[in-house]
């Protein structure tokens, strides 16, 4: 296959359109075409539009050709906040918080994010691609076509690295395309126990600049949080990656309202991610700055918080994006129709909304608008067919996967109805 492809006669072909975020209201403008068609040629899409218009222009003899009557046709999931190279599982916290244990109760006694750093940094780089490569293929199957993935279950240097190098790994050998991220300060590890300015500094000086170097992450990271890391001690890590052209995301306000999103405006961070308790001011500042506020329902769902205040940021005029922040502890799962399903029912989106939000703004929150996230000529051919006519049926399905096909740069990869994963190369 050469990514030579074409798409007809789709019940509906919807799309946000644009090659940045898309804030506020215009959110809900999506581009919707009956009978809908697009053409995609060596990866790039060239055409979108109605079948017979699309279909004069080409010669089908050169393409691929799928029809979608009675199915819908839309970009591909792009999942900006995961956490999905990891060793171990940490069932039993899930257990002990039903039984009302809180979530930074577990990580103050040493458990939390102190457990999944025992198990990885056990696991040598093969199983971390291997089980990296079981959760993308996990992923693929629910449209997601780029992912963005964290380091931040070493704190230490080989582990961060190895985090990182299986994720460059994975970038060569799997169709979902990862955008890597540093968050070498996701806690304080225990070697270095009240004492998280040391660890800042061994990060800054011995970690980060290797990253740089290899050029193994495009994005630093920070959990801004109580009891972890300080708004200064965030300050001071993000700005330094920044001056190694590292560009900026954060952790911020998750547990409690500590102003990690006013810092993320003040240091014009790509995304502010979490958001639980994000203030008014931090609010309206992102709407502003042009951060894009990336949100991570499954997560205030599996830990039983409050919903981020997604309609409130909307009306403000931020660019909001959803993402699934997969990952062993917090949120173990990578459902994006339970997702779409969580931000309709209880957060304020519309489905239009919830789809910008998971396709559009989710792209921008990497920086990637410029390339997926959007049906237009010129963007990369990731789409994705529902086995149903609508995108409404995606939060309407809750938590049920109702993708059929997923094209990645014009090559089918996974098909429902030929049994799943399909070996493009
Ligand atoms: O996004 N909040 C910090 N980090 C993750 C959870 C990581 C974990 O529990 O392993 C999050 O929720
Ligand atoms: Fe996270």
């Amino acid at each position: 296959m050469n990514g030579n492809l074409i798409v007809i006669h789709a019940d509906e072909l919807a799309t946000s359109r644009g090659f940045k975020a898309r804030p506020g209201k215009a959110m809900n403008d999506l581009h919707i075409v009956r009978d809908g068609a697009i053409c995609i040629e060596n990866g790039i899409i060239t055409a979108v539009g109605k079948t017979a218009d699309v279909m004069a222009t080409v010669d089908p003899q050169a393409f691929t050709v799928i029809d979608a009557s009675g199915k819908a046709v839309l970009p591909g999931f792009v999942d900006s906040h995961t956490h999905f190279i990891f060793g171990g599982y940490r069932a039993e916290e899930f257990a002990w918080r039903l039984q009302g244990m809180r979530y930074m109760d577990i990580m103050a006694r040493g458990g939390g994010i102190a457990s999944t750093v025992k198990a990885t940094r056990q696991a040598d780089l093969v199983s971390l691609v291997r089980t990296g490569r079981q959760r993308l293929d996990a992923m693929l199957a629910f449209g997601v076509t780029t992912v963005e993935g964290k380091s931040g279950y070493g704190l230490d240097r080989d582990t961060e690295l190895r985090q990182l190098e299986a994720m460059a790994i994975l970038e060569r050998e799997h169709p979902v395309d990862i955008v890597a991220t540093f968050l070498g300060a996701h806690a304080v590890p225990e070697e270095y126990r009240d004492r998280s300015d040391a660890y800042l500094e061994f990060i800054m000086a011995d970690v980060l600049p290797l990253v740089a170097e290899r050029r193994l992450a495009e994005f630093c990271d920070i959990f801004c949080e109580d009891n972890v890391f300080s708004v200064d001690q965030s300050r001071r890590l993000l700005n330094h990656a920044k001056t190694m052209g590292i560009k900026l995301t954060l952790h911020a306000d998750e547990i409690v309202p500590l102003g990690g999103t006013e810092l993320a405006v003040e240091l014009g961070a790509v995304s502010a991610d979490h958001l639980l308790h994000a203030s008014d001011e931090g609010i309206r500042g992102m709407a502003d700055a042009g951060v894009v506020a990336a949100l991570l329902p499954l997560t205030a769902f599996g830990l039983k918080e409050p919903y981020a205040r997604g309609r409130t940021m909307i009306d403000q005029g931020c660019a909001v994006a959803l993402a699934t922040d997969l990952n062993p502890g917090s949120c173990f799962s990578n459902s994006i129709p339970l997702l779409m399903a969580l931000a309709t029912l209880y957060m304020g989106f519309s489905p239009e909304e919830a789809l910008t939000a998971i396709t559009l703004n989710g792209a921008a929150a990497i920086d990637r608008a410029g390339r997926v996230g959007s049906l237009e000529q010129g963007k990369q051919g990731d789409v994705i067919i529902l086995e149903y006519p609508s995108y409404r049926f995606i939060p309407y399905h809750m938590g049920v996967n109702t993708v059929e096909k997923v094209i990645k740069r014009g090559r089918l990869v996974f098909d429902q109805t030929q049994g799943g994963l399909i070996d493009a190369v």
